[in-house]
């Protein structure tokens, strides 16, 4: 045993589960390499690929530019031959037949929970990605939130890996208390302060929040603290995130991806449609996954992160989508937007044209107008494409007759916006 090597193997510790590519550096090493094979070969930076030579300096044999390794034992520390050193787009069906029986005895959905299952193709996509991209062997991988038993396929495809789930609901911990006996499982609401004990035990976090700006960055935030290594070490941590939002609400993506950044995050990958869904069709049925690292300023940034409302949920009795956007409008006020957006939620039984045309009235009412109801229904019909086709201005198309409680999220909330732009502008 070298002193450098024990200096590489300290250093690949640190490094974490981003320390895969450096992996596949030592393997290369095994044949004669310049630093600009280096860099090609991992796409690590020259500065990465220069401080692992370093490092392994009196292990190496330098003969003119190139570099190869001349000491035994670095196998154990090297990729192992035939590992992809990145995700490559594999699928593994074998996975997705193991998981069938897993995920057909789980806990059925509930809307109050803001459960979306992902496909079983998506589940195991999301472990394959995991288990090919990051270095896991010995981490520990938190689950903030986990109905759709991504750490069970985690826990098939990578055995050699601790896993943490935090939940708020009871029958999914017991189910994964069956499937998988040896993860540590919390019951637990994110919208609470993360208990002491799990701060910083975690190298790596996954989370399919609700897709609201103040639930994903909620999840986020619990997700980051959860990483070990403070502000300096957390930087080798990642962070998986599905989200997903319609492509006619890019606002709302905005917002979303805005509230995730404010916690000083860098968006390392963004894979689109990685994941499907069963339903959630207002997003396309599909969200993007995206990699998530910290940044030396991310712990502050969680450090100060508040819970920013109560409703973090797209659906049900908590939902945001429930009420229009009215971030700018004081409080107090009996702002008719917000009126509009109360009405509409208490339609959920009715047409998407019934309730549009009593929450449109009451929001009128409150903006000290006095429509007739056909002018109201005749406002509506303006925001509303019965037959499918584009609505005017470029808007979503809504059908008026299907039922208002079967609209997902992103559509409830174009309706709302729609109808919010009818109101006559506010004073300020
Ligand atoms: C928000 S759902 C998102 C959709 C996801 N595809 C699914 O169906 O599970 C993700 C997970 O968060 C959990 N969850 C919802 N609200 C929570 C809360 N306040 N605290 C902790 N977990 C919560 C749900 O039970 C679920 O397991």
């Amino acid at each position: 045993m070298t002193q450098a090597r024990e200096q590489v193997r300290a250093h690949l510790d640190e490094l974490s589960v981003t320390s895969r590519r450096h992996r596949g550096l030592l393997r290369r090493l095994r044949e004669p390499a310049t630093i600009a094979d280096l860099v090609d070969a991992t796409a690590l930076s020259r500065r990465a690929v220069e401080t692992l030579l370093r490092l392994a300096g009196p292990d190496l044999e330098q003969i003119g530019d190139t570099y190869a390794l001349a000491a035994d034992g670095y196998d154990e520390l090297a990729l192992p031959d035939g590992a992809p050193l990145a995700w490559t787009g594999r699928e593994d069906p074998a996975l997705v037949d193991r998981l069938i029986p897993l995920i057909a005895a789980a806990p059925p959905p509930v809307k109050h929970f803001d459960h979306v299952p992902a496909t079983r193709a998506s589940v195991a996509r999301r472990a394959t990605w995991l288990a090919d991209e990051l270095w896991l062997p010995g981490a520990t991988i938190a689950f903030a939130g986990d109905h759709d038993l991504t750490s069970v396929a985690l826990a098939l495809a990578v055995p050699d890996v601790r896993i943490v789930v935090v939940d708020l609901d009871a029958r999914l911990l017991d189910h994964l208390r069956e499937v998988l006996p040896d993860a540590e499982l919390h019951h637990l609401d994110l919208r609470d302060p993360l208990p002491t004990h799990l701060v910083g035990t975690a190298d790596a976090f996954v989370t399919d929040p609700p897709y609201t700006p103040t639930g994903a960055a909620l999840f986020v935030a619990r997700g980051l603290a959860m990483l070990r290594g403070g502000s300096a070490g957390a930087v080798h941590r990642r962070g998986l995130l599905a989200y997903g939002y319609g492509e006619e609400l890019p606002t709302l993506g905005l917002k979303v991806q805005r509230a995730v950044q404010d916690l000083d995050v860098v968006f390392e990958q963004v894979l689109p449609r990685f994941g499907r869904y069963v339903g959630a069709q207002a997003v396309g049925s599909a969200s993007d996954w995206y990699v998530l690292a910290p940044t030396p300023r991310t712990a502050r940034a969680v450090a100060r992160f508040t819970v920013p409302d109560e409703r973090i949920y797209t659906h049900g009795r908590q939902s945001q989508e429930a009420l229009p956007d009215t971030t700018a409008v004081p409080a107090a006020t009996p702002d008719p937007a917000a009126v509009l957006g109360a009405r509409l939620a208490e339609h959920g039984a009715s047409t998407v044209r019934a309730a549009a045309v009593t929450a449109l009235a009451k929001g009128l009412r409150a903006a000290g107008e006095r429509p007739t109801k056909p002018q109201v229904r005749d406002l509506v019909a303006g925001v509303l494409a019965p037959d499918g086709s584009a609505v005017p201005d470029g808007g979503t198309a809504l059908d008026g007759d299907a039922r208002l409680g079967d609209l997902d999220t992103a559509a409830r909330a174009a309706l709302a916006s729609a109808l919010v732009a009818l109101l006559p502008p506010s004073p300020d």
